[in-house]
Parts: structure tokens; C-alpha cells; sequence
């Protein structure tokens, strides 16, 4: 394969991962993804953008059969997806040195064993010239690990941002054609790989602000020569307000919290509350899906019997996601059964200590299969939560 040409002697030389179907043992793909590396070749120096996950080297290789020399690897991001090949790329290039942050310095020698004399760390706004090509470096931390940065190529105006704006796509067609298929793409990937990092999102939006683009280049799906469409989805997603919508992650033994589950999307429908059912039953639940509700919820209420004293273990792993997430949810409650003793309620709370903001709604806990006055409590846990939304301008 030949290099495919972004810029005059700017190129993609990623791998197109098709049959991926999980990251991290975690998060499903759905529709594949892909490693993105980009070759920059200036008059003088030649640079590689990131490389490829280590599974998949030969697609950089045969994309760079024809190139005698790199003399810099700039590695935007430690993370084995894209720093996976540097060990490889270094034994074919001896003679190239990898350009990171000073953090990213440590990481990449525990994760890698590459030898120190083989980086050269960069300070934030530093530029490196490539002859008629400029690089400057831009430190862009917690996207979505520490070390993390972007670099902008100056004369053809376009930013490698690595993980910031990508989405897991797998596809030959390079450049975003479909807006509305990436939106939903790079929408999961914001929810499960970026929204905890909110905060920081917001600070390097600010810093790409004024650069002058023509074209985003992430690490993973596919580029935008539309920059301001991925962008302006950030902002949304970082700065808007939650909608009127109740996440309703749950899991059911012999039916007693289903019939409770079910009594509340009634009920929630019947006031005009949209409702987001997640049964936490192994195999069944989508975690992008999950993390993308979640973004949106005002309201998380949390369904699960009781199993040893405690929630069952999938709404433990459920709860623990719903955390770790740092969602902008308002309201939190509970809902569930139990037969003779529970502590369910305490400890689910006890897991979300991340959204300490937020306020607790009065749960619903019924022993055994929910009698009339149960339902009644469920009805008014429909109404509290519907006249919380207004309060709050959701409805
Ligand atoms: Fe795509 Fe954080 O690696």
C-alpha cells in the first residue's frame, strides 16, 4: 500500500482495524476502529505521527517500505494502541529520536523499555522544523491520560490531536462524508473515554481555539476536513446541561424489582419523562451505550435486589461505571426488593462518591414482591423527579 496523501507530503499510514470488537476488555466496538499514523516529509527531516497497535505493525511497515529515513517519531500519546510499534519502528530507524511531553517520557519507558537516550522531551508551544514544515508541540494533558499532547503542522494548518476527537470507526474512506454516523461515534467514544476529564476537555478547546485549521487528524476513525462539526460537538457535550431523561440501570433475580422498573417508566411516561432502561445482565448490557445515556440523564435511579445484604454484583460493576463516568446527573436514587435484611442502598451510595453534588432522592425499597403501597411510592418518586426537572428547566 502507498501512503495516502492528506497534504502535499503529508500522509496517513495508519491500520484500519475491522474485526475489533472490544478495547481494553472493556468498551465494545461496534463498528471497529483504527490506529491512525500520519507521515510528515519536510525538505529537510522527516516525521512520523504516532504509530500503530503492536498487532497490527505490518500495515505500518508496508505503508513505509519505501522510506529510508525517519528522523522523528512525535508520540502524541503513550497508550499501547498508538505507542504499541514504537520498539519496532525504532529498530528499523535507529537513527530517529521520540519527540513527547516530559511526562509522557516515564511512561513510555516503564510501558515500552525503550532507552532513555532515545527521547527528547518538549516543552509546551515548542516547534520543531522539518525544513519547510513546522511542528509545534501542545501540551493537552488528561486526553485522556497524563502525558497526552497535540501537534499542530503550521503551513498546512492541520492539528493531530491523538485521541481528542476520534471515534472508533473502522472504514476506508479517510475523511468524515457521513456527519450523522460519527456524531454517534465519536459521541460513545467522548462518553466512555473523555467525559471523566471534563475539566480539562474544556482547557484544550481553549487551547485550539484560535489555530487556524483545515483539517483534524485524531488517532483513531476518521479525519474531519470540516473541523468545526467535531468541535463544536465537544462544547455541547462538555458545557450543556443534562436533558430530561432518567437512567435507569437495574438487574432483576425472580421479578420483584422488574415489576418495580417497569411501574417507574410508567410512570415517568405518563408525566412526559423520557426513561433509558439498562438491564446490567452479563452479556446484555452496551457500556457505550450506557456512557452515552449517562451523559445526558439529569437522573440516574438505580434498580437491583438484594443478594447477600449488598446489590447484586452487576449493579455493583454498574454503580462503580456510573462513577468512574463523573456524569453531570442531578438526581440519584434507588429502587429495589429484598426477602428478609438489606444494606443495598448504603452501598451503592457509598460507590458514587464522584457525584457528591448531586441530590439523593428519597429510594424505594420493598421486602418481597411490591404491594400497592410500593407502586404509590414509586408513582411519587415519578413525581418528584418530573417536578425536579422543571425546577431545573429540563422539562
Ligand atoms: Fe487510543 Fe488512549 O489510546
Amino acid at each position: 500500500m502507498k501512503p495516502i496523501a492528506i497534504k502535499p507530503n503529508v500522509s496517513f499510514v495508519g491500520a484500519v482495524d475491522w474485526d475489533r470488537r472490544l478495547f481494553d476488555n472493556l468498551v465494545p466496538l461496534p463498528d471497529g476502529t483504527s490506529y491512525n499514523a500520519y507521515l510528515i516529509k519536510g525538505s529537510e527531516k522527516t516525521a512520523l505521527i504516532d504509530t500503530v497497535d503492536f498487532h497490527m505493525s505490518e500495515v505500518l511497515f508496508d505503508y513505509l517500505k519505501d522510506v529510508d529515513r525517519i528522523d522523528y517519531v512525535i508520540a502524541n500519546h503513550g497508550e499501547q494502541d498508538h505507542s504499541g510499534t514504537l520498539p519496532k519502528v525504532l529498530e528499523k530507524y535507529p537513527e530517529a529520536k521520540v519527540y513527547l511531553t516530559p511526562k509522557a517520557k516515564g511512561i513510555f519507558m516503564d510501558l515500552l523499555h525503550i532507552p532513555e537516550e532515545k527521547f527528547v522531551t518538549v516543552k509546551d508551544g515548542e516547534t520543531l522544523s522539518l525544513g519547510d514544515k513546522t511542528l509545534q508541540f501542545i501540551h493537552a494533558p488528561w486526553v485522556h491520560w497524563p502525558e497526552t499532547m497535540f501537534t499542530y503542522l503550521r503551513e498546512d494548518k492541520v492539528l493531530f490531536s491523538g485521541d481528542f476527537l476520534g471515534s472508533h470507526i473502522a472504514t476506508n474512506e479517510l475523511f468524515v462524508k457521513d456527519e450523522g454516523r460519527v456524531y454517534e461515534a465519536a459521541k460513545r467514544y467522548y462518553s466512555e473515554i473523555m467525559a471523566p476529564f471534563a475539566g480539562q476537555i474544556k482547557k484544550n478547546l481553549e487551547r485550539i481555539k484560535d489555530l487556524e485549521l483545515d483539517i483534524v487528524a485524531p488517532t483513531h476513525g476518521q479525519l474531519y476536513d470540516r473541523p468545526e462539526f467535531i468541535i463544536d460537538a465537544y462544547h455541547h457535550w462538555v458545557y450543556d446541561d443534562p436533558i430530561n431523561l432518567v437512567l435507569i440501570p437495574y438487574i432483576s433475580m425472580h421479578g420483584s424489582t422488574k415489576v418495580m422498573v417497569d411501574h417507574l417508566v410508567d410512570a415517568l411516561t405518563e408525566r412526559g419523562v423520557t426513561a433509558s432502561l439498562f438491564n446490567l445482565s452479563a452479556g446484555v448490557v452496551d457500556v457505550g451505550k450506557l456512557a452515552m445515556a449517562l451523559m445526558d440523564a439529569a437522573t440516574v435511579v438505580i434498580g437491583t435486589p438484594t443478594v447477600l445484604l449488598g446489590p447484586h454484583p452487576n449493579v455493583v460493576y454498574g454503580a462503580y461505571l456510573v462513577n468512574v463516568l463523573k456524569p453531570k446527573v442531578k438526581f440519584l436514587s434507588v429502587i429495589g426488593s429484598y426477602g428478609w435484611g438489606t444494606k443495598a442502598v448504603d452501598i451503592i451510595k457509598g460507590l458514587l462518591t464522584n457525584l457528591g453534588r448531586a441530590e439523593i432522592l428519597d429510594p424505594v425499597i420493598c421486602k418481597g414482591l411490591p404491594r400497592a403501597e410500593d407502586l404509590k411510592a414509586i408513582e411519587a418518586l415519578a413525581e418528584t423527579i418530573y417536578q425536579k426537572h422543571k425546577e431545573s428547566g429540563f422539562v
